[in-house]
């Protein structure tokens, strides 16, 4: 979900497509505010203003210098905090994340990549919140069993923060207990919201660097996600796909920074003075090359992270001088399907955003199946 999915569903409006457009939006927020709220209800969050209205001064982030701090930041009231390593920092506010503050994780698995003798071709990462079983288990019965593709090996790893609530000490456990399962999951010690969906991007991008620097590719595909990891693998392997400097996904080239405060992805001029963002991948699913992560984190001290991770990432790549790259057809990707996938479409798409977790699993089904799919 980005901005510029609004804009896209906007544009439909008045179309054929209204209806559905609206009724994804409508599921989409509803999937949002339940997962905000059964988190950490960060609507409350009595640290940030409710709206910063344009004071006039169009302060940049490609201003801020490499301590992370924006011009503005002296101006604001801005609270001292200190996380449970004993690191200070400021409070970021509403807009901005807190990254990067030295998060560590808790729970690793340092030898995924050095399994065997040969490193994964594709590593597959999927941001997942801890009460979230269900979708990890969809994954693991379905595209996340994808370890040899023509001759590849493929990887999926689950990234989680911590839970939070009333429950969280029981949750944890019950994580605790999946890993001694699975093996397949990774956490940080950074309160797992929606807001902090940046911080797991950033902590996605340190595991790869730190423990699966051989792969060729990444991708961080959202846990709701069809994906077809043949034709994922195919796309990779053609000798006109770069090996370095190379993301992509449904690239969002002229996504509208959002003014309005009612909007999902409201930024003020205050924290974003373009009136676009730089282009990025679309987060439901984007594929990096592996040169990627480390050239990422290394600008994103110069630039503040706020809370959108695919516009932030976008932020990072421009300050880079890379662009990202379409997708052999845009076809491929499909974040706003308008009528469900039958077998033969599913043989052709790279990823499909899907609407439950049943829906993956008769996907999986479906396109599995014995037999030619159209
Ligand atoms: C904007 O903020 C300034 C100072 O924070 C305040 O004085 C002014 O009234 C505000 N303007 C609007 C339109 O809210
Ligand atoms: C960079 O940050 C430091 C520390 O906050 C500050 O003293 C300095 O003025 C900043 N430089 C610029 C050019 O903003
Ligand atoms: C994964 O696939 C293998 C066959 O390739 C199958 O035996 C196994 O049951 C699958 N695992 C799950 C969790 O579906
Ligand atoms: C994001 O994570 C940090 C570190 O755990 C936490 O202090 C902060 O409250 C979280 N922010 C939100 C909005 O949940």
């Amino acid at each position: 979900m980005s901005p510029a999915l609004m804009q896209s569903c906007t544009a439909l409006s008045g179309s054929l497509y209204r209806r559905p457009c609206f009724l994804f939006i409508l599921v989409a927020v509803a999937v949002s505010v339940t997962y905000t709220t059964f988190a950490l209800n960060w609507w409350n969050d009595p640290q940030g203003p409710s709206v910063i209205n344009h004071t006039g001064k169009t302060p940049d982030d490609d201003r801020t210098n490499h301590t992370g701090k924006t011009p503005d930041d002296d101006q604001v009231n801005t609270r001292v905090l200190t996380n449970r390593n004993g690191v200070q920092w400021e409070d970021p506010g509403r807009y901005h994340v807190a990254y990067p503050r030295g998060y560590k994780f808790v729970m690793d698995e340092p030898e995924k990549c050095r399994n065997g003798n040969q490193a994964p071709f594709l590593v597959l990462m999927a941001p997942v919140a801890p009460g979230n079983l269900a979708s990890r288990d969809a994954i693991r019965r379905t595209w996340g069993n994808e370890t040899l593709v023509q001759g590849k090996k493929v990887q999926t790893l689950f990234m989680l923060g911590l839970p939070g609530g009333p429950d969280a000490q029981k949750l944890q456990e019950k994580v605790n207990q999946e890993s001694r399962a699975h093996h397949d999951l990774l956490q940080s010690d950074f309160m797992d919201t929606y807001h902090n969906l940046t911080i797991k991007t950033m902590l996605i991008l340190e595991w790869l660097v730190s423990r699966c620097p051989e792969a060729s590719y990444a991708m961080k595909i959202d846990s709701d996600v069809f994906l077809n990891v043949q034709n994922l693998v195919s796309m990779l392997v053609n000798p006109d796909t770069p090996k370095q400097n190379y993301m992509t996904g449904l690239v969002w080239w002229h996504s509208p920074v959002l003014r309005n405060p009612d909007d999902k992805f409201f930024l003020p001029y205050e924290v974003m003075a373009e009136s676009e963002y730089p282009p990025y991948p679309l987060g439901f699913g984007y594929i990096m090359s592996m040169d990627l992560p480390k050239k990422i984190l290394g600008v994103s001290p110069q630039i503040k992270p706020i809370y959108i991770e695919d516009a932030y990432l976008g932020m990072c790549l421009k300050r880079l001088g890379i662009s990202p790259t379409d997708p052999p057809s845009k076809s491929l990707f499909d974040v706003n399907p308008i009528y469900s996938y039958g077998r033969c479409k599913l043989s052709t798409v790279v990823a499909v955003m899907t609407t439950r977790v049943s829906q993956l699993l008769r996907y999986w089904q479906d396109y599995t199946r014995p037999g030619p799919p159209c």
